[in-house]
């Protein structure tokens, strides 16, 4: 697929997301909700979908609901993880809970998520009840991904770095994959091609959250939206923090112990020291080349993903 292509597809879902906004009572409940969705974001996930769509020759205008039902799924998981990471900041603006109030933060959230089922219905094109299927486990993933999420960082022993691995698929990687996977059907894609679709996506997604931690710990804030350090902060899992133990685990504690802001430049400072920063890149590579045997047979049944 050309830049060009790619580009139009983009467009074409933000021209969809403005002709399609939520509406209803009370203002404080929608609100919140096309506030998120209006702070854009990169937009991965229905465009993922849009090219799944068009690599099997699909109608670019009946996936749209698939696409967005995506974004919208996407964008509730934000909300409530702003809240479940006591994140103030992203896309560079304060989180619905800080601008608005928990309870909001909370309801919006949830009526994102049945929204999407609504938008779901509004799809008429084939494979609905697969597509249907696709989502419905997805979710469920992200939820257990998340739930791991909180749990990694609750836990006194170490979490290891197959944990992690598994945590990631199941927060981040396995909605790329969903999305992917999803636009395929939507073009009335053959089954037995469509895990490959999703696995492509998939291991894009463990580079992508890979990629995230590094940012979240390496990337500023003006250019991650996001506050850096937000992981170290919380006390997050990520594999930097798994690796940091086993290089030293006695400085590691220590530096951990540190309380608020003051813990975040020196473990940055000691992650920097330890190579930690090429190392996660490398490692996200790894997953990046693992998507490229995928594409490659995509590639040999005729479809042109190419991203
Ligand atoms: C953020 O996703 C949450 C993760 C799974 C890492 P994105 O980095 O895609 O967020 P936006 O939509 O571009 O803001
Ligand atoms: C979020 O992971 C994954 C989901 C929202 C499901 P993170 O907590 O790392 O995402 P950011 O960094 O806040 O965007
Ligand atoms: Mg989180
Ligand atoms: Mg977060
Ligand atoms: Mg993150």
């Amino acid at each position: 697929m050309m830049n060009s292509q790619i580009q139009n597809l983009q467009e074409s879902y933000l021209q969809y997301l403005k002709e399609n906004p939520f509406v209803g009572n009370p203002k404080n409940l929608y609100d919140p909700m096309n506030y998120i969705l209006s702070l854009g974001g990169k937009r991965i996930r229905p465009l993922l979908s849009l090219i799944g769509n068009q690599s099997a020759n699909g109608d670019i205008k009946s996936a749209m609901p698939i696409a967005h039902l995506v974004e919208v799924f996407h964008n509730f998981s934000l909300v409530h993880d702003d809240i479940m990471d006591r994140a103030d900041v992203r896309r560079g603006q304060p989180t619905v809970h800080i601008k608005w109030d928990m309870p909001t933060a909370i309801l919006s959230g949830d009526n994102l998520l049945v929204k999407t089922f609504k938008i779901w219905n509004q799809y008429n094109g084939p494979q609905k009840s697969e597509i249907l299927n696709c989502y419905i486990q997805t979710a469920i993933d992200v939820c257990e991904g998340q739930q791991k999420d909180m749990d990694f960082a609750q836990m006194e022993s170490a979490v290891t770095e197959d944990g992690y691995l598994d945590m990631i698929r199941q927060k981040t990687a396995v909605l790329l994959g969903a999305a992917l996977k999803m636009g395929f059907l939507s073009a009335g894609g053959k089954a037995e091609h469509a895990d490959t679709f999703y696995d492509f996506a998939l291991q894009t997604g463990m580079s992508f959250q890979m990629m995230d931690d590094y940012l979240d710990s390496f990337g500023s804030e003006s250019k991650t939206g996001k506050k850096q350090g937000g992981d170290i902060l919380e006390g997050k899992n990520t594999w930097l923090k798994i690796k940091s133990l086993e290089i030293d685990s006695l400085r590691t504690q220590e530096l951990f112990r540190i309380e608020g802001e003051q813990r975040i430049t020196p473990v940055i400072e000691f992650w920097k020291e330890s190579g930690l920063d090429n190392a996660i890149q490398k490692l996200a590579a790894i997953y990046h080349q693992n998507s490229l045997k995928d594409l490659k047979q995509l590639e040999n049944w005729g479809y042109d993903i190419s991203l």
